[in-house]
């Protein structure tokens, strides 16, 4: 299939309870296991990519970066049967407009370092133009914090404050909102758990679909709940790459004599599919494609 827009799943799944899995692809395998796994699970399927995975994949020019991914996730989608969205992860408003350019159907903006007030105004001005084109919108109120390493106090995380997140939605006019309900991302074990009053809170003040970023750091029973209030997008990154990554690390660790790269990253790309297809069941996708 052509890329498609990914927004009417994301509808249905919010009416029906359960998730669209949106997974990020870091390199060519970890996009094809994507679609692979997808279809495999007869689920429709988000292939994301992130600001930093752009950046690498364009060896530091993120514009190039989105011309290689806007061509990779077209193939990948024409690949199966099953319905994939191409979305831009975190996003600057460059790369959005860009994205957009270059035929992604689904797009973030992340107004972090933004005032609330600047947020809503670029997200407008983002909105205008992803609809103008039929592309699906996200941005993010609240904060899920990206440590990458480093020390992270978690009392202080900025939670989505409900009354914001309404103002932010009416005034955007946005149609996914992610948002911050004590979540952390890059989380290499399932440590956090939701502020669900928060998300019910958010939930009776937004009628919008709603976004979970950081879901490798989050208890699966936290995210079972979540998905049942509301939550209807789930992000994962890091679990994947932990899979993807253990995989390679294992055959490299038992034969020291390889450098055929097809002979490691084939098992990164197999281990990858399965964790893909687990998380799809997990968010209740399976046959939803059809
Ligand atoms: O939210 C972003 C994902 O966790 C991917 O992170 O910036 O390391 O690509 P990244
Ligand atoms: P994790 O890496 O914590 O799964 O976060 C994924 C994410 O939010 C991508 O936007
Ligand atoms: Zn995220």
């Amino acid at each position: 299939m052509t890329l498609q827009n990914v927004l009417s799943w994301i509808l249905q799944a919010q009416q029906e309870g359960w998730a669209v899995g949106a997974f990020n692809a870091n390199t060519l395998e970890q996009a094809q296991a994507i679609v692979a796994a997808a279809q495999e699970e007869e689920a429709p399927v988000i292939i994301q990519v992130s600001h930093r995975a752009l950046t690498y994949i364009g060896s530091d020019n993120e514009i190039q970066g989105l011309k290689y991914i806007a061509a990779i996730g077209k193939i990948a989608a024409e690949s199966v049967t099953v319905p994939v969205a191409l979305h831009l992860d975190h996003g600057t408003e460059r790369e959005v407009l860009q994205a957009i350019a270059l035929g992604f159907t689904s797009v973030m903006f992340d107004g972090d370092g933004y005032s609330f007030e600047e947020n809503i105004l670029v997200t407008k001005r983002l909105c205008e133009v992803a609809h103008s084109v039929g592309v699906c919108m996200e941005a993010e109120v609240g904060e899920v914090p990206k440590p990458d390493g480093k020390e992270l106090d978690k009392t202080t995380i900025a939670l989505t404050q409900p009354d914001e997140a309404a103002q932010f939605v009416e005034a955007t006019g946005l149609d996914t909102l992610a948002v911050a309900l004590g979540s952390v991302h890059g989380l290499k074990t399932k440590q956090i758990s939701l502020d669900l009053e928060c998300l019910a809170a958010i939930r009776s003040s937004v009628s919008n679909p709603l976004v979970l970023h950081g879901s490798s750091g989050v208890s699966d029973s936290d995210i079972k709940q979540g998905i049942a209030m509301g939550l209807c997008k789930v992000n994962v990154a890091t679990q994947l790459n932990q899979a993807f990554t253990g995989a390679i690390r294992n055959v490299l660790n038992r034969d020291s004599e390889i450098v055929d790269p097809r002979k490691y990253l084939a098992a990164g790309r197999n281990a990858q599919i399965e964790i893909v297809r687990e998380r799809i069941r997990f968010f209740g996708a399976f046959r939803k494609a059809w």
